[in-house]
């Protein structure tokens, strides 16, 4: 299964991603490209630093779903079948999500359906919550609330700062989201409603 993985900075789970698959940890999966829609992504150079193949796809001042046909266009030139967001920051339109619907998936610092959108981990501290972690889901429609594939516990500690906080919980985003892409790659699950079922 070819894999697209969208980035848009760091690309911190990217570089997870791409070691796993590259390291036979995700089996049949194989990552076609790397996409960015920021010229300055630290992850887009990273990743071409390792050979894979990139692609910058500014917005350019576009309208939304003309920049996604465009992504769009160059995944399936890829022939990608499994679209993993990764720090990718624009909303997806609703053409992107059609084209690769229960194929696009995302890893958001939270145990959702707590804390969506932006901050997360900033959110997190200021409600006061002992414990969070990270979720891995399919995208739709909705921000950050598509169904869960994967989720990781992580403690939140009395003296901890939105960076301290968020580097903890960032160490289990790598591992979960390759187990996440893993499990999806292999076809051995189920979706009944809202759950995600992994199949026995
Ligand atoms: C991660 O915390 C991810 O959960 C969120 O954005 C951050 C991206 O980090 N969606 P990186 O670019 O993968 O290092």
């Amino acid at each position: 299964m070819k894999l697209g993985i969208l980035i848009s900075g760091r690309g911190s789970n990217m570089l997870a991603l791409a070691r796993a698959a590259g390291e036979g940890r995700i089996p049949g999966a194989e990552l076609a490209v790397v996409i960015s829609d920021q010229r300055d992504a630290q992850g887009l150079a990273h990743a071409a630093a390792m050979g894979l193949e990139t692609l910058l796809i500014e917005r350019r001042g576009r309208p939304r779903a003309e920049h996604d046909r465009e992504i769009i266009a160059a995944l399936r030139a890829h022939k990608v079948e499994l679209v993993c967001l990764a720090g990718y920051m624009r909303l997806l339109s609703p053409v992107f999500i059609e084209a690769f619907r229960g194929r696009t998936l995302n890893i958001h610092p939270s145990l959702l359906p707590a804390f969506p959108g932006l901050d997360a981990q900033r959110q997190a501290l200021a409600h006061g919550v002992k414990w969070t972690g990270c979720t891995v889901h399919f995208v739709d429609e909705t921000l950050d609330a598509g169904p869960i594939i994967a989720l990781r516990v992580v403690p939140v500690e009395d003296d901890d700062t939105v960076e301290t906080l968020a580097a903890r919980i960032l160490v289990e985003e790598h591992n979960l989201y390759t187990e996440a892409v893993a499990l999806v790659a292999s076809g051995h699950y189920k979706i009944e409603g809202r759950r995600v079922l992994v199949k026995k």
